[in-house]
C-alpha cells in the first residue's frame, strides 16, 4: 500500500481506510464556524453509517463542515445533501460559488450536492429530492428557535429509525461558547424526548432516533401557538 498525496492508495489504485490525520489539514484550511475537533467528529460519525448512507446537512457555510462529512464518502455510495440559503447579503456573507469551490478543490463533486434556499422552505419537499431515508442530518443553518423547530421537525421526519441528528451550537452560553437560546431550546426541550444514546462534543449535540410514530407537524404547531 502506497502513501500517496496523503491519502492511502491501494493496489487497485481506490483510496482505501482512509483516517481523519489523512484529510485533516485539507478540512481544517477551509473557513468553518466549528469548535476544535467537531469537524473530526462529523467525519467519523459519517464513516460509521452505512455504505449507502444518505446525509443532509443544513447550513454550509463555505464548505468546512460539507468536506468533512463528504471525505467521509469518497469510496462509498453515500450521498450528502447540503442545505444553504447561500445569500451574500445575510450575515454570513457567504456565495454558493465559494462553497462550491471548496468542494471542487477537495474532489468532492461526485459525493456532495447542494440545495439553495431556506432549509424551512426546502425540507419539507427534501424527500422528493433525496428518495431515500435519511442516515444522518446535521443542523447548523438559522439559530433563530422557529427555524430550528421547524429544522429539527421537518429533519426528524425524514430520519430512518435508528439514524442520527446533530446539531451545533447546542449551548446554555458560557465565557467560551456564543449563546444561542433558540438552539439549546429546540435541543433541551424537544430533541431530548425524541433522541436516545445522546452524545456531547462541546457544543456539538448527537442523537439517535428511535420512534417512528411521531406526529411532528403536531409538535410544531403547539410550539407555534405557545
Ligand atoms: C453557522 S453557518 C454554518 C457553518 C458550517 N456548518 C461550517 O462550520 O462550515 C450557518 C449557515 O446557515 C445558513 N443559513 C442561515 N439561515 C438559513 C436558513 N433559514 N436556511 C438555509 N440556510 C440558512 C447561512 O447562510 C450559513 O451559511
Amino acid at each position: 500500500m502506497l502513501e500517496t498525496n496523503s491519502y492511502r492508495i491501494g493496489r487497485e489504485g481506490g483510496i482505501k481506510n482512509m483516517i481523519w490525520n489523512d484529510i485533516k489539514d485539507k478540512v481544517l484550511s477551509i473557513p468553518n464556524k466549528m469548535w476544535k475537533g467537531q469537524l473530526e467528529y462529523l467525519f467519523n460519525k459519517t464513516n460509521q453509517l452505512p455504505n449507502d448512507a444518505i446525509i443532509i446537512e443544513i447550513g454550509s457555510y463555505k464548505g468546512g463542515s460539507s468536506a468533512a462529512i463528504g471525505y467521509a464518502c469518497i469510496e462509498t455510495n453515500r450521498k450528502l445533501f447540503c442545505i444553504d440559503e447561500w445569500n451574500e447579503k445575510s450575515e454570513y456573507h457567504c456565495s454558493l460559488k465559494q462553497w462550491q469551490q471548496t468542494i471542487m478543490k477537495n474532489g468532492l463533486e461526485k459525493f456532495v450536492f447542494p440545495i439553495k434556499g431556506l432549509s424551512q422552505e426546502i425540507l419539507p419537499h427534501c424527500q422528493e429530492i433525496v428518495r431515500k431515508e435519511v442516515d444522518f442530518v446535521f443542523i447548523d443553518g438559522s439559530h433563530k428557535y422557529k427555524d430550528v423547530l421547524q429544522d429539527f421537525v421537518f429533519s426528524f421526519s425524514l430520519l430512518k429509525k435508528k439514524g442520527f441528528l446533530a446539531m451545533h451550537d447546542v449551548s446554555e452560553g458560557s465565557l467560551v461558547d456564543a449563546i444561542h437560546p433558540g438552539v439549546w431550546r429546540v435541543w433541551n426541550k424537544i430533541a431530548l424526548t425524541f433522541l436516545v444514546d445522546c452524545e456531547y462534543y462541546s457544543n456539538l449535540a448527537c442523537g439517535q432516533k428511535t420512534q417512528n410514530h411521531w406526529d411532528s407537524l403536531s409538535v410544531l404547531k403547539g410550539e407555534r401557538n405557545e
